[in-house]
């Protein structure tokens, strides 16, 4: 009988975890993966069930919560920290475990270093997804220097085989790159200072009958790793990456890290609906809860830096009649903001393109019946701008090293208040004097050093807190987060915003694959996603209207183009694609998701529940088969029938065999209904 106070066990729906309690140290990883019967516990402690190896340490060090440094854990430490050299060896030499239910708080302290972690897990059984927070404190006496803090250490099992990562860049977001588990070290880490196009902070891991999946809520730099361990296992650590000299504790002072969101699954479409439905659990929607998600028309490839306002009004009037339900103004509406070689920081209007401001266009707007939505980009500054003019050494900079600027651009301070009101208020400005429902929050290059300290961190947590004293200021608008498209794409940020804009790549046939890539981890309400223009902006190819618009079907739906040079052919099919998304998007945006790769090249996704669903299947490439074979429906109920246009159809049937679909032209789509008898 083994004693249940040992363990810290939490179960959720499908996953459980449980971890060995050891007096005076951190508890062990015993397990994480499908759910146990509440019953199931290891028949011993962990060092009473196997032999010390020959050649060891005497004191057998198993994978821990927080595996230490130099006291015989050879492994991936959960923390590199010291005091001028010295107290860098950690090791918990006191251990309080506090557990309310689906939460529980491990406090390690070290008493020879002078150092406390608290850890803590909670495992949401809604979602099946499990949250988990370091936070280290210094409780020395002199300054601790602090290089690395993993915000959670994770034990993958032995029978763990691949990786899925996503890689990228400005205009090809979420690429998918797969690496096998071995016994060399598996790391990704991410020093742009901003999320990354290149470098998505969270994986999926493939293991024998189940998936993993973490993602470290953050919108800076970053670093993951898979460790293997000497019993087989591995350890996955998550955390932010810290750069030399960056975080100092003085006594006292503590480090908190960002959240890990950790699940486990029945496969990659389990962890993305566990997912999905942890971020929705975190959104904070103005009034409590997601409204359906309007229509956008972004000005941005119609127009760029051409803003005529009388142009601007009939497009408006364009997108009215279209069915269009907001309309944000893109770049190029502020203070000598022409090009993207100025005037970043001056956040008015530019007085020669709107003599009377933005008032009469943004009132325009909203007397069609359209929110008015309006792009910034307050983190950066353009060296030729008033605000650099009056404040140069508010951009971050390192005195003797030249201003690398990006995009023309440098990018402010966020760790000064006096940076942050001066945006506060310019951005007060607006929201009080506009009816504005919607801010577009752009951040359009990487960082380079930050700072005469480096201050990545400080930028980060700047962000946040005027994102957060803008939404306490402003609660009804909507802030839809952007960096060059996808490049800060996080959990973090989510906390503040309600979009993503996903690329700026807006080509149908590129889009297929980030948006496969986007809703591993993010729910498609969150996803932008337009029909854009014919060529595409970004890769030059053409697609048809039917084919843009199905692609942008399942996300938040808008349009990037100037509606006034669509002929009447395209017109009306995107009409029809607006009324479709909007007779569709209740359902598209509120159940689960399903992902995956149909005979001869399709790829199909599906929303809603195995009562439900809409379905999307999607050709890009032609079919290589004369006759293709049935797309298979996993996710449907196989004692139930399912009515699909005029037919019906067995659920298995539908299971096995798979439903029989007419041949699809090369770049087309079609969009199912299925609905249970
Ligand atoms: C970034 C965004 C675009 C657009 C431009 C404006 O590239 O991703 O959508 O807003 O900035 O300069």
């Amino acid at each position: 009988m083994t004693d249940r106070s040992q363990w810290i066990v939490l179960h959720g729906r499908a996953s459980s975890l449980v971890l060995e309690a050891c007096p005076g140290e951190a508890p062990l990883w015993r397990y994480w993966g499908p759910r146990l019967p509440d019953a199931a516990l290891p028949a011993a402690p962990l060092r009473d069930s196997r032999p010390t190896p020959t050649f060891t340490v005497q004191f057998d060090q198993p994978l821990s919560l927080l595996p230490g440094l130099g006291q015989g854990w050879f492994g991936e430490p959960v923390l590199k920290a010291h005091r001028a050299g010295r107290d860098w060896t950690f090791q918990a030499t006191d251990c309080l475990i506090e557990q309310d239910g689906q939460r529980a708080v491990v406090t390690l302290t070290d008493a020879i270093a002078r150092i406390a972690v608290a850890v803590t897990l909670a495992l949401d059984p809604h979602s099946d997804v499990l949250t988990v927070s370091s936070v280290l404190t210094n409780v020395g006496d002199d300054p601790l220097d602090v290089q690395w803090l993993a915000a959670a250490v994770l034990p993958l099992p032995a029978h763990a085989r691949q990786v899925r990562s996503f890689t990228g860049r400005h205009n090809i977001e979420f690429v998918a790159v797969e690496d096998d588990l071995t016994r060399s070290q598996w790391r990704r880490e991410n020093r742009r200072g901003l999320t990354s196009h290149d470098c998505f902070p969270g994986a999926v891991v493939l293991a024998d009958g189940c998936a993993y999946g973490a993602q470290l809520a953050w919108s800076g730099n970053h670093c993951q790793l898979i460790d293997w361990c000497d019993d087989g296992r591995w350890q996955w650590q998550l955390g932010e990456a810290l750069m030399p000299g960056e975080v100092r504790l003085a006594p006292g002072e503590s480090l908190q890290s960002p959240e890990v969101l950790a699940t486990c699954a029945a496969d990659a479409n389990g962890v993305a609906q566990n997912f999905h439905a942890a971020i929705r659990a975190r959104m904070d929607w103005p009034g409590g809860a997601m409204r359906p998600r309007p229509v956008h028309l972004n000005t941005w490839e119609g127009f760029y830096f051409d803003h005529d306002e009388a142009a601007l009004r009939d497009l408006a009037d364009a997108a009215a009649k279209a069915g269009i339900e907001r309309f944000v103004l893109d770049d190029g509406w502020f203070h000598r903001r022409n090009d993207d070689t100025t005037s970043l920081g001056d956040w008015w209007p530019d007085h020669a393109k709107y003599p009377d401001g933005l008032g009469p266009l943004a009132a325009h707007v909203t007397g069609l019946g359209m929110e008015f939505g309006l792009w910034v980009e307050p983190e950066m500054v353009n060296p030729d701008s008033e605000l650099y003019r009056a404040h140069p050494d508010w951009a971050l900079q390192v005195a003797g090293r030249p201003l690398i600027t990006a995009r023309n651009q440098l990018v402010l301070d966020l760790g000064r208040s006096d940076v942050r009101d001066y945006l506060f208020e310019r951005l007060s400005d607006l929201l009080a004097e506009l009816p504005i429902g919607y801010l577009k929050w752009d951040h359009n290059r990487d960082l380079t050093a930050a700072g005469e300290r480096p201050s990545y961190r400080g930028q980060v947590l700047g962000a946040y807190d005027l994102l957060a004293r803008l939404r306490a200021a402003f609660p009804a608008v909507e802030i839809e987060a952007c960096a060059g498209g996808g490049g800060r794409i996080d959990a973090g940020i989510a906390r503040f915003t309600h979009r993503f804009w996903t690329s700026d790549n807006i080509d149908a046939v590129s889009r297929v694959a980030i948006q496969r890539g986007f809703l591993q981890f993010m729910p498609p309400e969150l996803m932008g996603s337009h029909v854009g223009a014919a060529p595409a902006h970004a890769t030059g190819r053409i697609q048809k209207m039917s084919f843009r618009n199905h692609v942008a079907l399942p996300g938040h739906f808008g349009v990037e183009l100037d509606l006034r040079k669509l002929n009447e052919r395209d017109l009306a099919r995107l009409g029809e694609g607006i009324e479709r998304y909007k007779a569709l998007r209740g359902r598209l945006h509120n159940g689960q998701v399903w992902q995956g790769d149909g005979p001869d090249g399709l790829w199909w996704q599906a929303h809603g529940s195995a009562a439900e669903l809409v379905l999307l299947v999607t050709r890009i490439e032609p079919q290589q088969q004369r006759h293709a074979p049935g797309l298979r429906l996993p996710m449907l109920d196989p004692a139930r029938h399912y009515r699909i246009g005029d037919a019906v159809h067995h659920g298995a049937w539908l299971v096995q065999h798979g439903l029989d679909l007419p041949p699809l032209r090369a770049e087309s789509g079609l969009v199912l209904e299925l609905t249970a008898l």
